[in-house]
């Protein structure tokens, strides 16, 4: 019979005393990294062939102490990463994280709950679920609209995905898309996140099935080009499943015509998507959530709380009009999971088995913020973008888009067709070299564009000066 066992591992379960003074350590020295950032390039500046080798040192035969290796990895994040936690990040939609979510982080890495079962984590599966409530009644959505968090918003619309074809035929769930009729077909914009392809792959459906609809123009999905699409597929035997429209396209903020692409799925029984990834957020504002009107006919609705709330990554969120379609999509059996409530457990109800407390993040930060707070953050991201559209079109820039939410795209107004292809790439290139600010180069309509999107919620006037001298700057 045994009766000792060998002490725990001390590097992995250090006595109290080294957890606080470590605790206390990083929190002193992330937060002088965080300010030595701020006055920083937002590129990075690391020697890759110097990390490299140090990296390949770590051969995991000889323990190194905490201190070190800590500091050693803080060192890699400061120098090794573009910086969105700088003010000066005009970027893809990666935030700056607010605060209560990185104490959310750190009070769900302490208690490390089992989000897959309400019967090992009634209070996190809970909070969660109110959280997603309270974004569906923000929405419009009605009150028993249900839904949860995900890893990503392409984790979402591939849910959105799976609970339309689920609607569709009953008989998926069992025998895949051969259940079908005919070949099954989703539509979206051809401004849409290019996340969906591989949706259309992952769901086995095929990336063929993925109707690209023409936009207007202006950037927004043309619904008349929609209904024809939808028409001639249903003449020809195919089977529409999905429409997603956009709330806040990626490359231009662009809001598709929401209600009018509802009248389409809702006239063919089709489901209805609205992908709001990181447009989502406007619904905060009692100003900009108006712009949205019509998300509340959606089926299903995707909002990363990553992007615009400004979580620590990754946190989406899919909500879903019909509640009972989550369980028949993901539904099985699990005899030695704790619990098996079919309308309320994760397992039972999403893509995911294991899983994070990610819904902590955003409702700290609603419980401290409020609609209101977070609706001035949002607010405040359109006035940065407002400064910088005035100051560049003063120095003779052209605004391409016309959104209403926190992004420009835009150009220097030269050539007889005033079509500045050609300068785009080496403005960014000598601004990103800079290390100034960043920005993204892309294509709006078809025209490449300097792609600036306000995602730092305390960048100033000063950075806003900053990043329009950089782009101006002669090379
Ligand atoms: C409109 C839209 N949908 C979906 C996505 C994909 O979201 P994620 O990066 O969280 O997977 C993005 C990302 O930028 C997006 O802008």
């Amino acid at each position: 019979m045994r009766n000792n066992l060998p002490p725990p591992a001390a590097a992995l379960f250090p006595d109290r005393s080294t957890r606080e003074r470590v605790d206390d350590l990083l929190t002193r020295e992330l937060a002088n990294a965080n300010e030595r950032i701020a006055v920083g390039p937002v590129m990075p500046r690391l020697d890759m062939a110097k990390f490299r080798q140090e990296l390949a040192g770590f051969d995991f035969e000889v323990p190194q102490t905490a201190d070190e290796v800590l500091a050693w990895s803080i060192a890699q994040l400061e120098h090794g990463t573009v910086h969105m936690t700088h003010p000066r990040y005009f970027g893809l939609f990666n935030p700056a994280p607010v605060a209560p979510a990185q104490w959310a982080d750190r009070i769900a890495g302490a208690f490390n709950p089992q989000l897959a079962s309400s019967g090992s984590s009634p209070a996190p599966v809970e909070i969660e679920a109110h959280v997603i409530r309270a974004i569906g009644r923000r929405a419009g959505l009605p009150s028993n609209a249900a839904g949860h968090f995900t890893t990503s918003g392409s984790e979402a619309n591939y849910t959105s995905l799976i609970c339309a074809l689920t609607r569709a035929e009953p008989r998926f769930g069992t025998d895949g898309v051969r259940a079908f009729a005919g070949p099954v077909a989703l539509y979206t914009s051809r401004e849409c996140h290019p996340a969906w392809l591989k949706i259309a792959h992952q769901a086995g459906v095929g990336r063929s099935a993925l109707r690209l609809v023409p936009s207007d123009g202006h950037g927004r999905m043309n619904d008349a080009a929609l209904a024809e699409m939808v028409e001639r597929d249903l003449r020809d035997g195919v089977v529409p499943v999905l429409i997603a429209a956009t709330a806040g396209t990626t490359g231009g903020g662009m809001i598709d015509p929401l209600e009018r692409c509802a009248a389409i799925a809702r006239s063919h029984g089709i489901w209805y998507h609205v992908d709001a990834a990181w447009g989502g957020a406007a619904l905060a504002s009692d100003r900009l959530r108006g712009t949205l009107a019509g998300i509340e006919l959606a089926d299903s609705l995707t909002i990363d709380a990553h992007k615009w709330f400004a979580t620590t990554m990754g946190c989406g969120m899919f909500v879903s009009r019909d509640a009972a379609v989550l369980n028949q999509a993901f539904t099985v059996g699990g005899d030695f999971m704790p619990s098996n409530a079919s309308n309320l457990d994760p397992y039972l109800n999403t893509v995911q088995w294991s899983r994070r407390f990610l819904g902590l993040r955003l409702f700290l930060a609603l419980a401290v913020a409020g609609w209101r707070g977070y609706g001035a953050h949002v607010e405040r991201a359109v006035a940065v973008i407002e400064a910088v559209k005035e100051r560049l079109l003063e120095r003779g820039w052209v605004a391409l888009n016309d959104s209403p939410l926190a992004v420009l795209c835009t150009a220097p107004s030269a050539g007889e067709d005033g079509n500045a292809t050609g300068q785009i790439r080496p403005i960014v290139s000598n601004l990103l070299a800079s290390g100034r600010s960043w920005v993204a180069r892309t294509t709006f309509e078809g025209r490449e564009v300097v792609r600036i999107c306000a995602t730092h919620g305390e960048t100033t006037l000063a950075d806003v000066d900053e990043l329009v001298a950089g782009l101006t700057a002669s090379p």
